[in-house]
C-alpha cells in the first residue's frame, strides 16, 4: 500500500489529497469561482496569488481530515501540465520544497491521466471488488470531458496512451460556458445549464451537427458556440429571450454538445479497425442502425477490442451525458451482444479538478518507481498524453 499526498493547481482550483493506493483518504479543494466569476472565465496571475494564499490551510486540511502525519506519506505528486503555467508552477514549487524537507519520494503527473483515470477512485468506506472494482483488462478508452479538454483516449495498458480525437477547438466546457455566458448564467455555466436544461424542450432550436463529413474521431465545438451566438442576438432583437426560450436553449445546446460527443463515441465503438484509426463511414453506421440483423453483422466486421469505458472531467458530472452515453452503449450491445461498462466517478467532486484524481494516476507511477527529483519538474502549460 502507498500514501500519497497529491497536489493540483493546474487552473483555478487549489487541490491537496491524501490516497492509499486507490482509496481516497481526503480531497480538499479550495476554489476560486468567486475571483474569477466577474471576469467570466479564468484570470492566471489572480489564479497564481489565490494559490499562493490558499496552498497551506489546503494542504493541512487534506492531512487532517486524512488523519495521516508527515511519517505516514511514502510519496508526493504533483500536476505538471497541462494547465496556466503561472498556476502550474505554485504546485509544483510547493511540492518540490515539502518534498526535500521531509525527505519524500516525488512523482510529477500529466493533470489529464488524472482525469482519464478518476474512475478508478474509491471511497474510504468502500471494500474492495465492490460496485466500483474496475477489471484489471485492457485495453479501455477514457473520455475526458472538462473545460479544457475533449478528448478519446485508448489506455492500451497502465500508462500507455493514445489518442484517438480530440477537440480541433474549443472544449465542450468551454461551450457550455460561452453559451451560459451569453445568457448571463455566471461561470462557469455548465452546472446551471444542466438544471436550465430540464426546463426545456430541446426541439425547439436546432443545431447544425459539427464534423461529420471528417473522416476522424476529432471534435469541434466552435461552430456551435457560433450558431448559439447567432440565435440568442436573434431572440434578444425581438424580445423573445424570456426565460422559457432560455431553458429551451439551454436544453437544444447541451443537447447538440452531447451528439456530437455521441456522434463521434460510436464511430470509434463501431470503427471496423481502430488500431488503425478507420472511421466508419456513414453508409456503415447506416446499415449498422437501419437494416436487418444479417446485413447489420456483416457491417461490424471485427469485434471491438475495448474493455470498458472510463469518464472523467468537469462535464463528466451531467447527467444527460451520463444517460446518453448509458444509451449509446445499449445500442452496442444490442447490435453486437458485446457488454462495454462504463465507469464514472464515485462523486461528483472527482469530475471537476481535484487532486484525489492525480493521486489516483500516481499509483502506477508510484508502484513502476518512475520518482524525480526536486529541482527537476518543469512546468508544461501544452502537455500531452501519450
Ligand atoms: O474538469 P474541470 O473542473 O476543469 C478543467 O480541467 O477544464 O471542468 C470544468 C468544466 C466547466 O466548463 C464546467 O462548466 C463544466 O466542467 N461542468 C459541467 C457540469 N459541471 C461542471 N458541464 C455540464 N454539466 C455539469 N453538471
Ligand atoms: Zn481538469
Amino acid at each position: 500500500m502507498a500514501i500519497i499526498l497529491a497536489i493540483d493547481t493546474s487552473c483555478d482550483d487549489t487541490s491537496v489529497a491524501v490516497s492509499n493506493d486507490w482509496t481516497i483518504l481526503s480531497n480538499i479543494v479550495a476554489s476560486q469561482n468567486q475571483i474569477h466569476k466577474q471576469f467570466g472565465g479564468v484570470f492566471p496571475t489572480m489564479a497564481k496569488q489565490a494559490h499562493q494564499v490558499n496552498f497551506l490551510p489546503t494542504l493541512n486540511m487534506a492531512l487532517q481530515q486524512a488523519k495521516v502525519t508527515w511519517e505516514d506519506i511514502d510519496a508526493i505528486a504533483v500536476t505538471y501540465g497541462p494547465g496556466l503555467a503561472p498556476a502550474l508552477e505554485i504546485g509544483i514549487d510547493f511540492a518540490q520544497k515539502l518534498a526535500q524537507q521531509y525527505h519524500k519520494k516525488l512523482l510529477k503527473i500529466n493533470h489529464i491521466e488524472g482525469h482519464a483515470l478518476s474512475a478508478y477512485a474509491r471511497p474510504h468506506s468502500d471494500q474492495p471488488k465492490s460496485a466500483s472494482f474496475i477489471p484489471d483488462t485492457w485495453p479501455k478508452l477514457a473520455l475526458v470531458i472538462s473545460g479544457g479538454h475533449s478528448e478519446f483516449i485508448m489506455i492500451n495498458e497502465p500508462g500507455k496512451y493514445e489518442i484517438l480525437g480530440r477537440t480541433i477547438d474549443d472544449a465542450a466546457g468551454e461551450c457550455l460556458d460561452k453559451v451560459g455566458r451569453m445568457l448571463n448564467l455566471g461561470y462557469p455555466a455548465g452546472p446551471l445549464l444542466e438544471k436550465f436544461a430540464q426546463q426545456g424542450d430541446a426541439s425547439r432550436f436546432h443545431f447544425p451537427q459539427p464534423m461529420t463529413d471528417r473522416h476522424d474521431f476529432h471534435l469541434s465545438f466552435s461552430g456551435l458556440k457560433t450558431s448559439a451566438r447567432l440565435l440568442i442576438e436573434n431572440l434578444e432583437r425581438q424580445h423573445q429571450l424570456e426565460s422559457q426560450s432560455t431553458y429551451d436553449l439551454a436544453a437544444a445546446i447541451q443537447q447538440a454538445v452531447f451528439d456530437h460527443i455521441i456522434y463521434k463515441f460510436e464511430r470509434i465503438l463501431y470503427s471496423p479497425d481502430i488500431e488503425h484509426k478507420i472511421y466508419p463511414d456513414r453508409e456503415t453506421m447506416k446499415k449498422i442502425f437501419h437494416t436487418a440483423l444479417a446485413t447489420r453483422k456483416a457491417a461490424i466486421s471485427s469485434a471491438q477490442p475495448i474493455q470498458a469505458i472510463l469518464l472523467g472531467g468537469g462535464v463528466a458530472a451531467n447527467m444527460s451525458l451520463r444517460r446518453a452515453l448509458r444509451a449509446s452503449l445499449r445500442r452496442f450491445e444490442k447490435q453486437t451482444h458485446q457488454h462495454l461498462p462504463l465507469y464514472v466517478p464515485y462523486t461528483k467532486k472527482l469530475c471537476s479538478d481535484n487532486a484525489a484524481m492525480i493521486a489516483i494516476a500516481a499509483v502506477s507511477h508510484y508502484y513502476r518507481g518512475e520518482f524525480v527529483t526536486p529541482g527537476e519538474i518543469d512546468r508544461q502549460p501544452q502537455l500531452v498524453l501519450e
